[in-house]
């Protein structure tokens, strides 16, 4: 059918980090992104701290935009153990905030988990030693398995995968080096290409580069607010 075929425009920004003092309202910018995509896509730390007052600001201008908006939580939202909290009052403005799980949108699929550190290639942790590294390696299997099964879910065509961490390193780059294995894990990486995808899109890593590939060759972009994008603006624009 033809109009399952038909480009969806979608655009895609992390890393918002609302506070409570300082506050910036991102009314003005959704509105914008509502004139220009399809799609608003969320790659998490939506909040600074986790607080349920900084998602009630964000709150608000997720109401007022005119267009879905999809996404995941990011390792911020967690700060204050009150992720649930954040998440329902989120998802009460109508979020689509996903946490393992997908949804369909005029036809392409969006499957978003969080992800989990964890390091990158043959230099990535293993689960070997004391319980605390193996629980820390175990979070991310974790994580990867949760993906696994929401991508398992997707019927349509076109999908776009959304995380907080990064699943390749190519679009950390200009990180310290020191903090590559905190940014993301090619664990995630390894899972996805055993689909074939749309895109892949993150955020948490605030300096880095803005496109690169997984090893099968599918296409990553860190769309941290503050990485530059083709758009020069602080989110992306992707065709699906
Ligand atoms: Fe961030
Ligand atoms: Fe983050």
């Amino acid at each position: 059918m033809s109009d399952i075929e038909k480009t969806l425009k979608v655009a895609a920004m992390g890393d918002l980090h609302v506070r409570e003092d300082n506050w910036t309202s991102y009314r003005e910018l959704f509105g914008e992104i509502s004139r220009e995509a399809d799609v608003l896509v969320l790659t998490g730390d939506l909040t600074d701290l986790g607080r349920p007052r900084e998602a009630e600001l964000l709150a608000q201008d997720i109401k007022a935009c005119p267009i879905p908006i999809v996404g995941v939580l990011g390792n911020h939202d967690y700060e204050c153990g009150a992720e649930e909290e954040v998440s329902h009052i989120l998802r009460d403005a109508g979020m689509k905030l996903l946490d393992g799980q997908s949804v369909e949108i005029d036809g392409v699929g969006f499957v978003g988990v969080k992800g989990f550190a964890g390091g990158f290639g043959r230099r990535m942790l293993g689960s070997f030693g004391e319980p605390a590294i193996k629980q820390f390696v175990n979070e991310t299997m974790k994580e990867t398995l949760r993906l696994e099964n929401a991508m398992r879910q997707v019927r349509s065509k076109r999908s776009v995968v959304i995380l907080h961490y990064a699943p390749i390193v190519d679009t950390i780059e200009d990180e310290p080096l020191e903090i590559y294995p905190f940014l993301g894990s090619s664990r995630l990486a390894e899972t996805i290409d055993r689909f074939k995808v749309s895109a892949i899109v993150h955020g948490h890593a605030h300096r880095g580069r803005f496109e690169g590939r997984t090893p099968a060759g599918q296409p990553v972009y860190n769309v941290a607010k503050h990485i530059e994008k083709p758009t020069g603006k602080p989110y992306a624009i992707l065709e699906i």
